[in-house]
């Protein structure tokens, strides 16, 4: 669901990567808003589709066999589900959601997973919303369906945050964090720094397919308030909404209040962070002046930066240097070797 930076990048990615991977994938369906959708059991041909979705075309002529009974996202996961089931060999069937983030909700994203879930399909997603909004209920919900719902990608790409929680760090509880987790804001926090202008640093990340469908859920710190639920949610096991995040983001500061800060040698991050606290868990996502030797603030362009406390191991600092689109893919990529290594997830995740 979903054919957009991302799901266009997937599809290149594990081609490229196919020799060095230890699965084989096909692509048996996509579905997107504008584009229509196509089912094709045997395998699409994903470079027609690619040639296809940018021409602005619509995807239907790749379509094979009856068309689903409804044309919407639910529609499409159940028509996979019922044609796949018909082929016991077939291996692991794998919803991957790839669609805008809708900062109300969550939707349709975390119906696109439930849907995938209740049908008997592995759901993986890039989009916030489903562990921003639904945690708790989708992770209940896989684990009584026996199947993965996974979203490496849905902060800091495709660095390993979750996949390093769950798989290397058994027993051990997340306290808190503290983080530079919104590519946008950051590389336009550098950039005003560096003398560039607000609306080109916007414009460069829209270029690159970073920003997001609509850039001022960056800006206003939607975009980090989502990741920061999405941490605390699943690390923190806490229930928390983007809306209960404490959010300011960086419309209000012009250059001039950047090359300020900078000058007085601190620098300026839009910081991410939970605690638990006598009262629960409190987030917040601001920006901050930090000092030169906190180490957030060397965090520059589209680097991001998480900081988790762990008891009983203290800080434990995961970075990326320069963000792309393949890192997002590439972690799409992970969770689907994650599924291939043991269809089956054990009770604890
Ligand atoms: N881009 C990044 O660097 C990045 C990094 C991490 C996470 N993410 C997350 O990944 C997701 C996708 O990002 P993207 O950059 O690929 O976005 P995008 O280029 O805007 O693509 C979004 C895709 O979702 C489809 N779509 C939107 N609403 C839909 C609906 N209601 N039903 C079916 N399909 C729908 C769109 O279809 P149409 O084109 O037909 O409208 C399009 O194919 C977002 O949730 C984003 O937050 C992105």
């Amino acid at each position: 669901m979903g054919f957009g930076h991302v799901g266009r990048r997937l599809v290149s990615l594990l081609d490229e990567m196919a020799d060095a991977l230890p699965f084989t994938a096909d692509v048996i369906a996509i579905g997107t808003r504008r584009h229509g959708l196509a089912i094709d059991a045997r395998g699409l041909d994903t470079a027609r589709a690619l040639q296809q979705v940018i021409r602005g075309d619509r995807l239907s002529d790749l379509h094979a066999g009856p068309p689903p009974d409804e044309a919407t996202g639910t529609g499409l996961i159940a028509a996979v589900a019922q044609r796949c089931a018909a082929d016991a060999a077939r291996g692991h069937v794998v919803c991957i959601e790839s669609t805008v983030l809708d900062i109300t909700r969550g939707e349709p994203a975390c119906t696109h997973i439930a849907t995938a879930l209740a049908h008997g399909l592995h759901a993986v997603t890039v989009n916030k919303g489903p562990a921003a909004f639904a945690a708790q209920t989708l992770a209940a919900q896989a684990r009584q369906a026996r199947r993965w719902f996974l979203h490496e990608g849905a902060v800091m790409d495709g660095i390993p945050v979750f996949n390093l929680v769950r798989d290397t760090l058994p027993g051990v509880r997340v306290d808190g964090f503290r983080g530079v987790i919104n590519t946008t804001t950051n590389f336009v926090l550098s950039a005003l720094a560096g003398g560039q202008s607000f609306d080109h640093a916007v414009a460069e990340m829209q270029a690159r397919g970073i920003a997001e469908a609509d850039p001022s859920l960056d800006i206003d710190g939607w975009d980090a308030a989502a990741k920061t639920a999405v941490l605390v949610n699943v690390l923190m096991q806490g229930r928390l909404s983007p809306h209960e995040v404490a959010r300011t983001g960086i419309g209000h500061l012009t250059a001039d209040a950047v090359r300020k800060v900078e000058a007085s040698g601190d620098r300026l991050r839009l910081v991410a962070s939970a605690a638990r606290t006598p009262d629960g868990i409190r987030a917040s996502v601001a920006p901050q002046a930090l000092p030169a030797h906190d180490p957030l603030a060397g965090v520059d362009d589209t680097d991001n930066a998480l900081y988790l406390s762990l008891d009983p191991l203290g800080e434990l600092g995961i970075v990326q240097r320069g963000g792309t689109l393949t890192h997002t893919a590439y972690a799409v990529i992970s969770d689907l070797a994650c599924i291939a290594r043991s269809p089956i997830p054990e009770e604890h995740s």
